[in-house]
């Protein structure tokens, strides 16, 4: 059932930040066989997502068709090969006359639309926001959430419109994510300007986050766009952009070319306990605790009273760091839990270097390359 869908934030693959619009069922369906040699699949990622300009024409009843030339086989035959995977399907429209990349949109055909994408096994569609002047974002979405329904499969529905129209405030009854931001850029502390518009580095993006994490939780979450990991980042970067996603609870929808991703980016990707805090049941969003001199703590409450702590180092060099448990205090103003480290001890497990543990009973004193982030889950010790 719809309502049952992305329970944690989803997971997966979208071709957008590697190929553009150069996509083909070939690309499809060796990635969705990588998901599963490279252990992708086996860490949680499920969706094989294919973006914009997958389309050809409407038919003479105005139904959509693939561009016969890049899915010869047609849509239904890829959705099926994929599931064969074990894995799910997705595809992407928009709300207005025409997709970002000038494709055919759902505007007018929206019925007709999620008709046929059940019709094919589709079970996620990414909706944008393109071309849309005149248009209404809450009732173009919900008319598309309407149409899905009547459709009848189940599909994740993800609700891409950049944040303008504050959707965080009216998309949880109608989709399942949205997105915060404008797009995401492969680089980890720019903007990048492309004359009329711009997109945004990691960093930019994290500091868009503040003040949405009360909308966030099981089956509706912030989307602060797909990954960048192994899209040409350095490596601490791409460590660090994964670590705050997952501090986010962010869906981790990974975006590069996985069929040909170097051992270190398929090592962040498959982290499963980096993945198990953004998948983690309770479903909160993390916040940002303290930030000196380029250095920022975050905390996200996990289930159980366990904690997950992450420590970004935004400086291009080196910094020490050094936290002393029992002066701090932490306060999660949205679940009201609190840390006084002083009275409460924890057991902590660093989630890079796993064999890297220790106890909040003593000080914590390490070292943090540049645009590195170091990565703890705390549980409370046993005496
Ligand atoms: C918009 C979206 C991107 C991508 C492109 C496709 O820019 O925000 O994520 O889907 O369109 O054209």
């Amino acid at each position: 059932k719809f309502e049952h869908l992305a329970q944690t934030p989803p997971m997966g693959w979208n071709s957008w930040n590697n190929f553009g619009c150069d996509v083909d069922e070939k690309l499809i369906k060796e990635t969705a066989d990588y998901m599963v040699s490279s252990g992708m699949k086996d860490a949680g990622y499920e969706y094989v997502n294919i973006d914009d300009c997958w389309h050809g024409e409407r038919d003479a009843n105005g139904f959509i068709q693939a561009d016969p030339e890049r899915f010869p086989s047609g849509i239904k035959a890829l959705a099926d090969y994929v599931h064969s995977k074990g894995l799910k399907f997705g595809i992407y429209s928009d709300a207005g006359w025409t997709t970002c990349g000038g494709k055919p949109g759902s505007r007018g055909y929206e019925f007709q639309d999620a008709q046929m994408y059940a019709k094919w096994g589709v079970d996620y569609l990414k909706y944008d926001w393109c071309a849309t002047d005149g248009l209404k974002a809450e009732g173009a979405y919900q008319t598309m959430r309407e149409a899905i329904h009547k459709a009848g499969r189940p599909m994740v529905f993800s609700i891409c419109e950049w944040g303008d129209n504050q959707p965080w405030e009216w998309a949880k009854p109608i989709g399942h994510l949205w997105r915060t931001t404008g797009d995401i850029y492969n680089c980890f502390d720019c903007e990048y300007d492309h004359g009329t518009w711009s997109s945004w580095g990691v960093l930019q993006i994290l500091d868009m986050q503040d003040d949405l994490r009360q909308y966030a939780g099981p089956g509706h979450w912030n989307d602060p766009d797909m990954m960048e990991v192994g899209n040409g980042m350095t490596e601490a970067e791409d460590r660090s952009h994964f670590s705050m996603w997952a501090m986010l609870a962010a869906p981790l929808i990974a975006g590069n070319d996985i069929r040909n991703m170097s051992e270190a980016t398929r090592k962040i990707l498959t982290n499963k306990a980096v993945i198990a805090v953004d998948q983690d049941e309770l479903g909160v969003q993390g916040f940002k605790y303290s930030s000196k001199n380029g250095v920022e703590v975050w905390f996200k409450p996990l289930a159980n009273d366990e904690w997950a702590m992450a420590v970004l180092n935004r400086n291009k060099g080196e910094v020490k760091f050094e936290f002393k448990w029992r002066n701090e205090v932490v306060k999660d103003e949205l679940t009201h839990r609190t840390i006084t480290f002083n009275e409460q001890k924890f057991d902590w497990q660093d989630l890079w270097n796993k064999s890297n543990k220790g106890h909040t009973k003593k000080f914590l004193k390490t070292k943090i390359a540049g645009h590195d982030t170091l990565m703890f889950r705390l549980t409370p010790a046993k005496n």
